[in-house]
């Protein structure tokens, strides 16, 4: 046995895509421990050794054999990528983060080349951009076809750049995406609200700013740290009578948050089954 080679390492993977969510996936993988992998991506050049980074897919070295290849580039530029998927060697698990690419259509574009071949096992994962400081939260979708080393190789990389919750059918990745794939961008509006609720009255926009960024992100770190339910939190703060109790007062009338935090909900899985392709 190699002692340099902690057992627990993550095994190889084929990165395909290294932007935002790619480059934090992989950020991830390096800091639990990953095994040599290799990138396919047109600008990445921070990626060290002994991984490598290549500019395309016929630039992968014939005798690497990964266990996985993460799909990471923008929906609209996988299909000329998918053919190519039959040629990487090993029988790798494929995983997918692309919005709004079902695997029925991954599987198509894939064997488009070679109909009479079999498609690979393809797991599909939404995952967020808290990711990129190990804080995300991915929700994933396992065909039945899938195998238990498949599922479990799946969630220990998707859990090294947070939690990983699975789900089922497959189009309960719009519920995902609508809830905690497109979430971050909901919790960053409340705080540029807060921001400029506090300007108006009249706050410094230094203050302001901190004010609301540090309140948002330590009511979310409370929230995680603590055994308590949302609900709970939210009524340890609310004395009767207060200035809490008001504010909530106002955000609780029935036409605003509890509908609009529905309505905007359900208009992001709209549109996330009307994207699926
Ligand atoms: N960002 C999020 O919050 C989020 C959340 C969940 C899921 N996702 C999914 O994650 C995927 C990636 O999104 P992203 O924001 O990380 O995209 P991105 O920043 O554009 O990263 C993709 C990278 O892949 C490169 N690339 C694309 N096609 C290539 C090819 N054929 N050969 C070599 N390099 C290629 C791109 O280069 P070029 O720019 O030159 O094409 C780019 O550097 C998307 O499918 C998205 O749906 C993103």
């Amino acid at each position: 046995m190699n002692p340099d080679k902690p057992a627990d390492l993550l095994p190889p993977v084929l990165l395909i895509g290294c932007g935002k969510m790619g480059g934090a996936m992989f950020r991830g993988w390096m800091a639990a421990g990953i095994s040599p992998s290799v990138i396919v991506d047109r600008h990445t050049t921070d990626i060290p050794a002994p991984h490598r980074v290549v500019r395309s897919l016929d630039e992968v070295p014939q005798d690497f054999s990964p266990a996985a290849v993460i799909l990471a580039v923008k929906p609209q530029k996988i299909d000329p990528i998918l053919p190519s998927l039959t040629r990487i060697s090993g029988h790798p698990v494929i995983i997918s983060v692309l919005a709004g690419r079902t695997i029925a259509g991954l599987s198509k574009g894939i064997l488009s080349e070679t109909p009479a071949g079999n498609a690979p096992v393809i797991i599909r994962a939404m995952p967020n951009t808290p990711a990129a400081i190990g804080q995300g939260m991915t929700g994933y979708y396992a065909p039945p076809e899938a195998s238990k080393q498949q599922i479990a190789l799946c969630e220990s990389l998707l859990r090294a750049s947070g939690e990983v919750i699975r789900v089922d059918p497959e189009f309960r990745i719009d519920d995902v995406t609508a809830i905690s794939g497109s979430g971050p961008a909901y919790v960053f509006l409340l705080a540029e609200l807060l921001e400029k609720a506090a300007i108006k009255r009249g706050l410094a926009p230094e203050i302001a700013r901190v004010l609301a960024r540090k309140t948002i992100s330590g009511a979310g770190a409370l929230l995680d740290q603590s055994p308590e339910d949302a609900a709970d939190l939210r009524r340890n703060v609310t004395s009767p009578g207060g200035t809490t109790e008001k504010a909530l007062a106002v955000f609780s009338r029935p036409e605003a948050w509890p509908a609009i935090v529905q309505e905007a909900v359900d208009a992001a899985a709209a549109r996330a089954a009307e994207l699926a392709i």
